[in-house]
């Protein structure tokens, strides 16, 4: 069967919005007519800068380096990389990822942007790249990860931070934080330095982002696993699970381990199960301590998109950005008490550690399942390896096989539409599709060597988060369609083309923002000569229509795209700027934001803030 968009979309709606009736969440109607998208064109270009409509101006906030503005703690950036890690702990972190903006006051002039930092360039982190690892780099290094925390307002020169700010925080790498939930405390946890199995340093590799209806930030940790490492020949040693999930020593992507014993498989093989999950975080108290939500599953963690079902629960959707991964669901056992405040924040406080996580199968006829993962049910015991709960939180992958979940072309971001409730995942592509011993295509997956990726969505039956089927369609499969046999498909002819959608985000107008992570070897050639550096897309799900908005500088990803809740501001991070650092002459593609020619200053990750210059809402 396959689905009926329109109608699913009309009664959705319909549905949704009675739901919706009294909460407070559907804030803003979706505007009719034709002044959607009315934006002017962008075209896909190489050229090295921002490109966004000509009734548009863009600044750049926050480029890494940055003082974060913690009061007494306001290191400059060094321009030749020499700043120490301990300068780095207090300033902006590398690689700015997924982001919220999270209102302060009722006027829209101030509020705090936070922010992940995946991961590091360490040819740009330190004055003399990585030819010697020290323990000093190693801790810059884990400094240089994380989140933060900044305020901003907004002035008549445009957003600008407030230093310094009683808000101010780097949370990073070497952060003490909490394990809670289901494996917290069990053996599973437990390391030489942390008997308890509850308290842990650090959070890293923080890619996508969630934010939960009671108003904290979830940062999620995805590629974790290139920090862990130890001598090859203890590869032979590795676990099923330890390879499933790439802590194996010897293919480590840093020699941290050689410096900080944490990181040494073959001595701590538990530290790498403290990594790997949504990490709450309470952005409105500099003081909270970040907890670890174990009952969400241990995955490379994309998205923590969270929405209520119909009983005033929290549902959580999640990816697991690998080839031939999974999309995932948690839903709370208890209902979320309403509210953004601090004693809303604190009713809340455990919500996250009960309740169930399921596993999506996507079959051929345009339904979906949720398949729980529960120890004793299903499979999921003792006969497939599962000593218990814990071993299936801190195993999801293992415990999604048993199960018989679908394996996908990389899911990344999950956003969900705000008046429908219908729910879009990007899968950003997967070319070990239909490769020998690998998976081949199915219906939800349907193209070998999928280069491109797409978007895929569904609709919990019932409009109810809390529903254990689903209908689905594709809403895009990406790609250059004047290209034949790439098997390209828009909603609508003339759509703008892209590759690779990874960030995805709905403002409260219901506008989908797509943002694209083209690989840099790809970008400006063969298959992707005519699709321009990675960009910023905005889609009108009703109609199908797609249209660019913004274009990054050379070699960078566009990701953590978010509007203030007037939707008159745009924030989107520019991460890895210059990222395939030389062509084999040694000269950098960009050195953008600081200079116009490459080589001319270190290039930096940073945040840039559109708005139209008529004050007008964004992307209408
Ligand atoms: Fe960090 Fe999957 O992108
Ligand atoms: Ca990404
Ligand atoms: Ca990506």
């Amino acid at each position: 069967m396959s689905l009926d968009r329109r109608h699913l979309l009309q009664s959705g709606a319909a549905a949704v919005v009675a739901l919706l009736g009294g909460t407070g969440w559907a804030d803003a109607a979706t505007p009719s007519g034709g002044t959607l998208l009315g934006f002017g064109p962008v075209p896909a270009t190489l050229f090295d800068g921002i490109t966004v409509p000509p009734e548009y101006a863009a600044q750049v906030l926050y480029p890494w380096g940055s003082p974060t503005g913690i009061a007494g703690a306001r290191p400059a950036f060094s321009p030749d990389a020499s700043n120490s890690a301990a300068d780095q702990a207090v300033q902006a972190g590398m690689h700015h990822d997924g982001m919220h903006f999270f209102a302060l006051g009722r006027d829209g002039r101030r509020g705090l942007l936070v922010m992940n930092h995946e991961y590091t360039d360490e040819r740009l982190l330190h004055v003399d790249g990585v030819a010697q690892w020290t323990a000093e780099k190693v801790r810059k290094s884990l400094h240089a990860m994380g989140v933060s925390v900044i305020e901003i307002e907004r002035t008549a020169q445009g957003w600008r931070q407030v230093l310094p700010s009683r808000y101010a925080r780097r949370i990073h790498g070497a952060t003490p934080m909490r394990i809670a939930g289901p494996a917290a405390g069990t053996p599973w946890m437990q390391t030489g330095a942390d008997v308890s199995g509850r308290r842990v340093f650090g959070t890293f590799a923080n890619c996508a982002m969630g934010v939960t209806p009671w108003g904290t930030y979830l940062t999620c940790e995805e590629n974790f696993h290139g920090y862990f490492g130890g001598p090859k020949d203890a590869a032979a040693d590795a676990t099923a699970a330890q390879r499933r999930y790439g802590t194996v020593a010897g293919s480590q992507w840093v020699e941290y381990w050689r410096f900080d014993e944490r990181f040494d498989l073959s001595k701590h093989p538990n530290e790498a199960n403290r990594f790997g999950w949504v990490v709450e975080i309470d952005p409105f108290d500099p003081t909270s301590t970040p907890v670890k939500r174990t009952a969400l599953g241990r995955k490379r963690q994309e998205s923590a998109t969270c929405t209520l079902t119909r009983d005033g629960r929290v549902a959580v959707y999640m990816g697991d950005d690998a080839a031939f991964e999974c999309i995932y669901k948690f839903v709370s056992r208890d209902k979320v008490r309403p509210g953004h405040d601090a004693a809303a924040r604190a009713a809340n406080r455990t919500l996250l550690d009960q309740g169930t996580l399921y596993v999506a199968r996507y079959d051929a006829d345009g339904r979906g399942r949720w398949l729980e993962l529960v120890h004793g049910r299903g499979g999921v015991d003792a006969s497939a390896g599962f000593a218990d709960q814990a071993q299936v939180l801190v195993q999801a992958r293992l415990a999604a096989d048993v199960v018989g979940a679908t394996k996908m072309d990389r899911p990344e971001w999950i956003a969900v539409h705000p008046q429908t409730g219908e729910v879009y995942v990007t899968l950003t592509n997967n070319a070990l599709r239909g490769a020998p011993g690998r998976p081949g295509v199915d219906a939800a997956n349907p193209r070998a060597v999928n280069l491109f990726g797409g978007i895929l969505r569904w609709r919990e039956d019932g409009g109810d988060a809390a529903s254990l089927d689903f209908a689905w369609d594709h809403f895009v499969l990406a790609g250059d369609p004047a290209i034949a046999d790439t098997g390209a498909r828009y909603p609508r002819d003339g759509d703008d083309a892209f590759g690779s959608p990874d960030g995805l985000h709905f403002d409260s107008g219901g506008l989908l923002w797509i943002q694209t992570d083209m690989s840099a070897q790809l970008i400006g050639s063969g298959t992707h000569a005519a699709l321009g550096n990675n960009q910023l897309l905005c889609a009108e799900p009703a109609s199908g229509r797609i249209r660019r908005f913004l274009v990054g500088p050379r070699g960078c990803e566009i990701t953590g795209c978010v509007l203030t809740p007037d939707r008159r501001t745009l924030f989107v991070n520019v991460q890895h700027p210059s990222e395939r650092n030389d062509d084999g002459s040694g000269t950098p593609q960009s050195a953008w934001p600081d200079g116009d020619v490459p080589g001319s200053a270190r290039p930096r990750s940073a945040t840039v803030v559109v708005q139209r210059r008529d004050g007008g809402i964004v992307g209408t």
